[in-house]
């Protein structure tokens, strides 16, 4: 019976063991490519963050460009992607709609930010959504398919009322490689302007070697 119960309580400590491996390597045992949506889930469940993008001088930098074209304060606005809200830290908003397609991430950012609205969804399906203010930043170069690219930027277009701000990369971060075949690719992102018309492309403000804010505006 001892022997039961100790092999089973062995057992539990060798799981839990390998949990906190796997969140401090910030391993997620998961192909991405093959399915983004549970791969972000399990990321998120697991402990990990949207990533470096959302804090820091890359997040100071990204409101500066935002701020300079327009007051997020007082407009709606629609962040598609919106991830763990860390680029949100320290910035209200008082009509704000954050799309993800992680259960996780939504119902802890419900908990987080109780007068905001979060829908779990899928950018590339069809949604009922408007905002004077579009962001989506640092989640289409993560889009592996392109008909999934392509879907995503018509419904920035036509969610868009005024401002969209997306954040990607403008320079591969792969040398001569568009794609590490799992977790990132490489599209010019104004290659692809045609499909999001009506919205006219206004400036592009680069940030690093590879990454820059493109705005566009209805
Ligand atoms: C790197 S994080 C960026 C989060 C946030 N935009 C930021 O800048 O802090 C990318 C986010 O996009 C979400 N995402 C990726 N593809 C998506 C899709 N097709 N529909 C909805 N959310 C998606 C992921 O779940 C993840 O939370």
């Amino acid at each position: 019976m001892l022997r039961r119960i100790t092999y089973r309580l062995y057992g539990h400590v060798r799981r839990l063991a390998a949990v906190v491996r796997r969140r401090r390597s910030g391993h997620v045992p998961f192909d991405k490519a093959a399915r983004p949506d549970v791969y972000w889930d399990l990321r998120y469940r697991l402990g990990g963050t949207s990533g470096k993008g959302s804090i820091g001088a890359t997040r100071q930098w990204k409101w500066a460009q935002i701020d300079g074209c327009v007051d997020v304060l007082n407009r709606s606005v629609l962040d598609i992607g919106c991830g763990d809200l860390s680029f949100w830290r320290g910035r209200a908003c008082e009509d704000y709609t954050g799309l993800d397609f992680s259960d996780t991430v939504v119902k802890r950012n419900r908990r987080a930010r109780r007068s905001w609205t979060f829908i779990q969804g899928d950018a590339s399906q069809s949604q009922d959504l408007s905002g004077e203010i579009v962001l989506c930043l640092d989640m289409l170069f993560h889009v592996m398919s392109d008909d999934v690219y392509e879907a995503i930027l018509r419904n920035l277009a036509r969610w868009t009322q005024d401002w969209l701000f997306i954040y990607t990369w403008r320079r591969s971060p792969l040398g001569d490689q568009t794609s590490d075949g799992k977790y990132q690719s490489y599209r010019p992102l104004l290659d692809s302007a045609s499909l999001l018309q009506p919205l006219m492309h206004v400036k592009t403000h680069a940030y690093s070697d590879y990454g820059a804010l493109y705005v566009f505006r209805r």
